[in-house]
């Protein structure tokens, strides 16, 4: 068997959890492969509602394996209350969740770090969930974070103490009052506190060499998903730089945050919604600062399921979207939210852009100052969100499918028509 691969094609929030929970029946494993807390998956079924941070998506299907794999990084405080909330509900996440004993631990000082660098940056931030994603990948690369497998290490205190040493030498430089600065409305010492509370927590769930189980799991016939965070667009190579995360979050991280060969990927599921979102700063050429944005904003309940932000809303763009496939080798794209674009009279499209007086059919390397060519489409006026089969779509929605899937030349073979596990259109 080989890994399928589901990933956001856009900024992320295209509803990646919500279409993993609804594939999971069809696995045995699902595996996060990158990103941490930064992202926020939501699920909705029988009247409940999650939001997963660092917990695979598969997590509310007995009998099915998560996996937390090593290109994961993972704040212990973060994934006791994710734990929380599931044991509230009677998932009792013991059970079937394995963590990779490579992943990296997020630390306190990293989100202290994560602060005082978006602060430091001013007009220029880029908007971070400041859940300390890059200075713990930094960290990473850096050879010298800590990972899962050394909790249990005689010598985890003792680097713990260098590494929050020198993250402090590093605010120091920075002269700012760390009074000033709380960690989720923490002092310092009071997170750090929690953290290491926290930890008892993490310590009660299985470490494993992720990269052994996941390749015995192909070798065995079983079937694996892997989960990705985030979207293309802002992957640290490929998104718009530096306004990205500091992740792979295209299809060739399921390799290096699972440890599974390029030859032994399969399907590539790109989720893409129906329009275009953005939460934090950077380049968005379709974006709408008008009544329209504001409608898809309220309509599609546009807001960070992370950080509750408002979400920046504008027009499908295919040409982002064409690059994203071309990134990740998509086979099948997955479009969620049309019902959010129901009783607009026209859908504009945008497919190239304007750079100067040129038409470009590419995304530049500086996506800035581009503006986008429009194609103008019938949009649809009834309801779609009870709606079961592809057949009873209105036609026009059908023709908005035809003409992405004729401009991306890829298929779009699932189609979710609202937030709720049963609002999936499945066409093949
Ligand atoms: P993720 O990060 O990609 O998993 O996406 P988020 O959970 O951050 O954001 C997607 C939001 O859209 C969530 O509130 C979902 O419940 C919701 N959602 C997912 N699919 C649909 C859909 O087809 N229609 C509508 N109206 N909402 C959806
Ligand atoms: P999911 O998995 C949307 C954005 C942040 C910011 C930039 C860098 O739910 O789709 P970081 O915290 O990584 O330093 O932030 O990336 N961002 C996301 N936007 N969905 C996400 O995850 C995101 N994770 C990070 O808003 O612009
Ligand atoms: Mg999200």
């Amino acid at each position: 068997m080989k890994v399928d691969v589901l990933l956001g094609l856009q900024w992320g929030d295209e509803g990646k959890g919500k279409i993993v929970d609804v594939l999971t029946p069809e696995y045995d494993v699902i595996a996060r492969f990158q990103g941490g807390p930064n992202a926020g998956h939501t699920i909705k079924f029988e009247g409940l509602k999650f939001v997963l941070h660092t917990i695979p998506s598969g997590i509310f299907n007995p009998n099915k394996t998560n996996v937390i794999g090593n290109g994961v990084i993972l704040d212990p405080v973060i994934f006791r209350k994710e734990i929380n909330q599931l044991i509230k509900t009677g998932v009792n996440p013991k059970d079937n969740l394995l963590i990779s004993r490579k992943a990296h631990l997020i630390l306190p000082g990293h989100r202290l770090l994560d602060a005082v660098y978006e602060k430091a940056k001013g007009r220029t931030m880029i908007g971070s969930t400041l859940k300390g994603i890059g200075p713990t990948y930094t960290d990473k690369v850096a050879r010298q974070g800590l990972r899962i497998g050394d909790i249990e290490k005689q010598f985890f205190l003792e680097k713990y103490n260098h590494l929050k040493e020198l993250q402090q030498r590093i605010v120091n430089t920075y002269k700012v009052n760390i009074s000033n600065f709380e960690i989720d409305g923490l002092s310092f010492n009071e997170y750090e506190k929690l953290w290491f509370d926290s930890l008892e927590i993490l310590k009660q769930f299985q470490a494993i060499d992720s990269e052994y189980f996941i390749n015995q799991a192909i070798d065995n016939n079983k079937k694996v998903l892997a989960e990705g965070a985030q979207g293309t667009m802002l992957d640290i190579d490929f998104g718009s730089y530096p306004f990205v995360t500091s992740s792979n979050t295209v299809s060739a991280g399921v390799c290096s945050g699972l440890g599974v060969a390029p030859s032994k990927i399969g399907k590539v599921f790109g989720v893409f919604k129906a329009y275009c979102t953005r939460v934090g700063n950077g380049p968005f050429p379709t974006e709408l600062n008008d009544e329209t944005g504001q409608m898809i904003r309220e309509t599609g309940n546009e807001y960070g399921a992370t950080t509750g932000r408002p979400r920046r809303c504008g027009w499908l763009d295919l040409t982002a979207l064409k690059y994203s496939i071309m990134l990740n080798g998509v086979t099948d794209l997955i479009m969620t939210k049309g019902d959010v674009l129901t009783g607009f009279e026209k859908i504009k499209v945008s497919n190239g852009y304007l750079s100067g007086n040129q038409k470009i059919n590419h995304v530049p390397y500086d996506i800035e100052p581009v503006l986008p060519i429009y194609e103008e489409i019938d949009g649809w006026q009834s309801p779609v969100e009870t709606i079961a089969t592809y057949d009873e779509l209105p036609d026009a929605l059908k023709d908005y499918v035809n003409i992405i899937e004729k401009r991306t030349k890829t298929p779009i073979s699932i189609i979710s028509v609202g937030p709720d596990r049963s609002q999936t259109i499945i066409r093949s």
